[in-house]
């Protein structure tokens, strides 16, 4: 039976027990977190729109010594006012998604301590070129009440936009949508971004409250598809303003930290240029019209806002492969208002032509494959009837039902060397999606090229060259990337809805001196 032919018939599942009990909670929530198709019991918050837009604060920088970064950072329980009257409980860094900002060749020494109640946690540092011992891995989790420090040093030409956020085994995705995630910027000695069009951090999560005020639990949908929200958040506020003279000119970094949303994004009434990627600046500015931001990928812009009036960061529809009932309406939603003035702001410096170069990463040693699937429901994707069905199951399982995503077939297991590499080489690896949704896939601890994508025998090649750590695998594609690890140990590769993540679809691949 086809995978879309069983989820219609879901509804009519017979299931007893806590089971039942679920489904009936994700059948009514199903509508609830789409696009208003059926009303929830209890009014939604709403979130006012149209406040100032904030700084994330800042991690402060306790040593004075130069080259030296050090700061304490604690994972811990708060309470966040999202709607009006009602304080939403959230994981947070010291209380906020705090900022990191260091500088190429630093070092850096993070102590950290989980305040949280008897849960793991770790702090992975996403695309960062960070000792795999100090990187959060799944397999050195910091115990509840327990601290670690995290050191490592910033090498020349890792300057880019990061972030970090936990990835202990089984919680990951839990732990990022209540809200543990924050900013590392590290900056060049010299940028060649005018300093006049600043440097503004937008970081966009997703976030779903109750009528109560609380984040619900994750549903069978939100399993599937991976966890979507009803309202996508910059800096934590719904809709925030900016204010701009005519002309002005903004370099803005912007950060997919949602579990699971897939974004289309385009500027109504200014212009974009893209200036960088996961990785860092590109090497020459390219103008689009709109871009797809995916989870955990990021991007760096120049925004010019040559009209007058409200120009408008909105997302469109995008077709990722949406499973079951509850498809998000992507359409339309307002991210972020800027409110242009008819007042010309005094000439703006040009955007240099040229903004560094990146050397072609050379003739790989070894080619990797890497297949993504799914398999739900007791049915493997091609229509099998897969065997221990009726078994109790240690993957994510109501009522019978089994979701499960799979990296060639396997699904992760913490204590399963996955792929054996060598450091210092370059390899080409080969993602192979062949399910039916999209699946953006993401490696630690290095920035890897795209070398092609292939859909249907149809070969095409990126625009630019970038250095990314993220990328889309749309479904039923081949993605082609070069990459090296240059320093030895355990990295994971995985899918970044972090739903999927926790439910099979990542690796380990051991990177040998
Ligand atoms: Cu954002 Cu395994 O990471
Ligand atoms: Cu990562
Ligand atoms: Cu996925």
């Amino acid at each position: 039976m086809h995978r879309r032919t069983f989820l219609t018939g879901l509804a009519g599942l017979v299931v007893a027990g806590p089971a039942a009990a679920q489904m009936k909670h994700d059948m009514g929530g199903m509508g609830g977190h789409g696009n208003h198709t059926m009303p929830m019991t209890g009014a939604n918050p709403v979130l006012p729109e149209g406040q100032p837009l904030k700084a994330l604060p800042r991690l402060s920088n306790q040593s004075a010594a130069p080259g030296m970064f050090r700061a304490e950072l604690a994972a811990e329980p708060g309470f966040v006012r999202f709607a009006e009257g009602l304080d939403t409980p959230v994981l947070l860094y010291n209380g906020a998604n705090p900022v990191i900002e260091a500088y190429e060749g630093d070092k850096v020494e993070v102590s950290f301590r989980n305040g949280i109640p008897f849960e793991p946690t770790t702090i992975h540092w996403h695309g960062m070129p960070v000792p795999a011992d100090q990187d959060g891995n799944p397999s050195d989790p910091v115990a509840a009440g327990s601290e670690r420090i995290y050191a490592f040093d910033l090498p020349q030409g890792s300057a880019a936009s990061y972030w970090f956020h936990p990835h202990p085994h089984g919680l990951t995705a839990e732990q990022v949508y209540r809200g543990l995630a924050g900013i590392f910027i590290v900056k060049p000695k010299s940028d060649p971004i005018p300093p006049e069009y600043g440097d503004t951090i937008l970081m966009l999560t997703d976030l779903r409250i109750g009528a109560d005020g609380t984040m619900p639990e994750s549903t069978m949908i939100d399993l599937m598809n991976g966890r979507v929200g009803d309202h996508v958040l910059v800096n934590g506020q719904k809709n925030p303003a900016m204010t701009f003279a005519l002309g002005e000119k903004r370099r803005l970094r912007l950060f997919n930290a949602t579990n699971a949303r897939f974004l289309r994004l385009r500027f109504e009434n200014a212009s974009m240029t893209v200036i960088g990627t996961d990785g860092g600046l590109i090497e020459s500015p390219v103008a689009v019209d709109e871009l797809l931001l995916t989870p955990a990928e990021r991007v760096e812009l120049i925004v010019s806002f040559d009209k007058p009036g409200a120009a408008r960061l909105t997302t469109l529809d995008y077709e990722r492969g949406w499973m079951g009932p509850g498809k998000p309406n992507e359409a339309g939603m307002v991210l972020l208002t800027a409110n242009v003035s008819e007042q010309a702001v005094a000439a703006m410096p040009p955007l240099p032509a040229k903004l560094r170069s990146i050397g072609p990463l050379g003739k790989p040693a070894v080619t990797r494959r890497f297949v993504l699937t799914e398999s739900m429901g007791g049915m493997d994707h091609g229509g099998m009837p897969m065997q221990g069905m009726d078994h109790a199951n240690k993957s994510m399982s109501s009522g019978g039902m089994e979701m499960k995503f799979l990296i060639n077939g396997a699904s992760f297991d913490m204590n399963r060397i996955d792929e054996v590499s060598k450091a210092g080489q370059v390899e080409l690896w080969e993602i192979v999606n062949e399910a039916d949704m999209d699946h953006p896939f993401h490696v630690h601890g290095t920035q890897f090229q795209i070398v092609e994508h292939e859909k249907d025998g149809k070969i095409t090649t990126p625009p630019y060259r970038a250095w990314k750590d993220t990328a889309n695998i749309v479904a039923g594609a081949t993605v082609r990337i070069l990459l090296r690890q240059d320093m030895p140990g355990p990295r994971m590769y995985h899918c970044h809805i972090l739903e999927h993540e926790q439910l099979g679809m990542m690796g380990t691949i051991d990177v040998r001196a």
